[in-house]
């Protein structure tokens, strides 16, 4: 999607607060020494990729926007990135201890999720967590526009994203909901 492309400074200017750093601390807290860690969607890496980096982790970024990417390397020049949408993105198998994908998901259609949720599944190790957020009711949306930008969001249930999980080789471990209305998905990779 380029929308972000349009809206980048806004966004920038815009990601306030600490949304998702409780979760994403106790994450990174979870995982060994210099883990390899896929930030998918990292965005300008604030404050979630800094998050990764002060804990030790080694971190790959993701993001669709070039825009964003700009500001993210800006911020964080020795971490490598991808600029490509995830869903089409062949990752290397089994390279990482853990994915995070904050705000991402529910930008892409379901069968955009789906292929998404495959590619990071196959870049985990066995044990390794994917902490995401998206929806809990399944369906699509046209959300309020951003600086002027329409977005639309879709979701899966709770269920829904528990049995793609499941079909993708992750088991649903638990959910929450954070005060700002994001549910967080903390998955695991099996076998
Ligand atoms: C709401 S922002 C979240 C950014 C960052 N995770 C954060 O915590 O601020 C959504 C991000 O997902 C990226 N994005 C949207 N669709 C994507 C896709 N298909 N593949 C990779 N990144 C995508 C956008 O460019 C944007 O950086």
């Amino acid at each position: 999607m380029h929308e972000y492309d349009l809206i980048a400074d806004w966004y920038a200017a815009h990601r306030a607060g600490p949304m998702g750093v409780p979760e994403v601390t106790a994450l990174a807290a979870s995982l060994p020494p210099g883990a390899r860690v896929l930030d998918v969607g990292c965005g300008t890496g604030l404050p979630l990729t800094r998050v990764l980096l002060e804990h030790g982790c080694h971190v790959v970024g993701v993001d669709s926007s070039r825009e964003l990417l700009a500001r993210f390397q800006a911020n964080f020049p020795h971490v490598p990135v991808v600029c490509a949408p995830i869903q089409s993105t062949a990752l290397q198998e089994r390279a990482f201890d853990a994915a995070i994908s904050w705000g991402v998901l529910f930008h892409l259609r379901h069968e955009e999720q789906e292929q998404a949720i495959a590619h990071i599944a196959r870049a985990l190790r066995p044990g390794a967590p994917f902490l995401f957020t998206s929806g809990d009711a399944h369906g699509s949306t046209e959300g309020a526009p951003m600086n002027g930008v329409p977005f639309r969001y879709h979701s899966y249930s709770a269920d829904g994203y528990r049995d793609l999980l499941r079909a993708h080789g992750l088991t649903l471990e638990a959910t929450h909901q954070d005060p700002g209305g994001n549910v967080y998905y903390l998955s695991r990779k099996t076998g």
